[in-house]
């Protein structure tokens, strides 16, 4: 068992509470005992499914299995190996790697408050926790097993966890209740109570004048909360959606891959899907593999910011090192392409003011990362001068005009507001 505020379990709420969510009263209490303060008992219930909180013996089970490199086909990784519980359960590669040095394509996501994703993976492909897990030990670059069946017969054959098995569920190892305990010890991760929580319960020093500036800039100027959405009932800074802010357009043919992937993508086949996305260059079309709607093209999930300091590099891809080089991707409005999401627009942020957005995102770390996080803080800000993302004449509105309304329009004409540059003369 995970010790500490994370190691303590969080019960289902049991009829009453559920009532009370259906007709639409207020959660008595809204903070079950023990359950750390900034998310919500609404979250929790309707993000937790009672069978899915499972027993302490489950829990237990779960990590052993989550630590376990066994469960890989040559012994060699486990799920820790990419998300290391003490390092913010990531690996933090840019990409990870698995069995046999594989390299995947896809940066890996923190286990943290993964409990409460309306869909799994940064392309969804997965609802619920249990679904996730089978898929990893299933990749061939990332776990490597050829089968579930494979699987069930390797850990039948491992003594404590056939006992383990039997004890708990009353029937030999099945990969089903092998992705039941993970899923349950996964839900032991709700990670929050950090400083922004106590200052949004109250605490007026919680956070200090920096952070609360960024934290203003957040809702205001810099259009964060757009997406990355935050109320004291939903306290995951994310709108659970898909948007395409332009992350790897400058590489990536969008259009011509989207043909060749609508030809022969499986609708439905998830294992198919987890493939491309794992292991080749499709994995940039991001949903579009799971929906095929053309909306979707290099759309990925919003992920949650809470601990973000502790999980770097950044996006799906691994290819923001810091988060300076993330508010500077968003100041210049993000790489333009035809799937750009509408709401991404260049911002004109100051670089004081940048760094007073940095200053608020620190302080979404919750005290059992705090230490890690600090750490990182100090790592990222020593790199602060490193800057590709950086393009402060498009952040200002002065070059590259997209027809967007620039940050500093000329007011006196609003006929020019969002004008496209005059078409040159030949
Ligand atoms: C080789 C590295 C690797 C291994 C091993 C691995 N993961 Fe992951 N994990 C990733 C990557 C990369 C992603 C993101 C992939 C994507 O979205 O396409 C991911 C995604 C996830 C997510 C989704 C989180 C979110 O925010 O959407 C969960 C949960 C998760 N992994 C749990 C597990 C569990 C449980 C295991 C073991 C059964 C495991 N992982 C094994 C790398 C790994
Ligand atoms: C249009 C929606 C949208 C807006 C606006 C937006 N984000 Fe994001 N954010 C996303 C999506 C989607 C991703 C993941 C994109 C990807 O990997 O391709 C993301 C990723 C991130 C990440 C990296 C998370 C990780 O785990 O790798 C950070 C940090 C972040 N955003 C912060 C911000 C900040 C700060 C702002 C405001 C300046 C902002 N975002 C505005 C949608 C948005």
């Amino acid at each position: 068992m995970s010790r500490g505020r994370r190691g303590r379990r969080w019960h289902a709420l049991g009829v009453p509470g559920a009532v009370a969510l259906l007709l639409g009263a207020p959660a008595s209490g809204d903070v079950p005992p023990g359950y750390p303060l900034g998310l919500s008992r609404v979250l929790y219930e309707i993000s937790v499914p009672p069978e899915g909180a499972g027993s302490p013996e489950v829990v237990a089970l779960g990590e052993k299995l989550f630590n376990d490199k066994r469960l890989s086909v040559d012994d060699s990784v486990s799920c820790a190996t990419c998300h290391e519980p003490t390092r913010g359960f990531v690996d933090h590669k840019p990409t990870s790697v698995g069995v046999r040095d594989q390299t995947g394509k896809r940066n890996s996501p923190t286990i943290l408050n993964a409990m409460f994703n309306a869909d799994q993976f940064w392309d969804g492909r997965a609802k619920t926790l249990e679904d996730q897990a089978k898929l990893p030990i299933l990749n061939p670059i990332e776990m490597g097993q050829a089968s579930p069946a494979d699987v069930e017969k390797k850990l039948r054959g491992i003594p404590e966890y056939s006992a383990a098995f039997q004890r708990i569920y009353g029937r030999d190892v099945t990969y089903d209740d092998l992705a039941a305990a993970i899923a349950a010890f996964e839900r032991q991760h709700a990670s929050a109570d950090s400083p922004f929580d106590r200052f949004v319960a109250g605490d007026a020093n919680a956070i200090d004048a920096p952070a609360k500036r960024g934290w203003a800039l957040f809702n205001g100027k810099g259009r964060c909360t757009s997406c990355h959405a935050f109320s004291t009932t939903r306290g995951l800074f994310s709108d659970q959606k898909f948007h395409n802010i332009g992350i790897a357009a400058h590489e990536t043919d969008f259009i011509d891959l989207a043909r060749k992937s609508a030809a022969i993508v499986r609708s439905g086949d998830v294992d198919q899907i987890d493939r491309l996305a794992i292991e080749t260059d499709m994995s940039e079309l991001g949903r579009f593999l799971v929906t095929k709607q053309p909306a979707d093209i290099g759309a990925f999930k919003t992920p949650t910011l809470r601990n973000i300091v502790a999980t770097a590099p950044y996006m799906h891809d691994g290819s923001l090192a810091t988060l300076w080089d993330v508010m500077d991707h968003y100041n210049k409005g993000g790489v333009p392409n035809p799937f750009l999401d509408g709401g991404m627009q260049r911002l004109g942020l100051t670089e004081s003011e940048i760094d007073d957005m940095v200053a608020f995102m620190a302080t979404l770390t919750s005290d059992d990362v705090a230490a890690f996080g600090k750490q990182e803080l100090a790592r990222q800000r020593a790199r602060k001068n490193v800057r590709p993302e950086r393009d402060t004449d498009v952040a200002m509105g002065k070059k590259g005009n997209l027809g967007d309304l620039a940050p500093n329009p000329d007011q006196k004409n609003p006929a020019d507001l969002g004008a496209l540059p005059p078409v040159p003369q030949l």
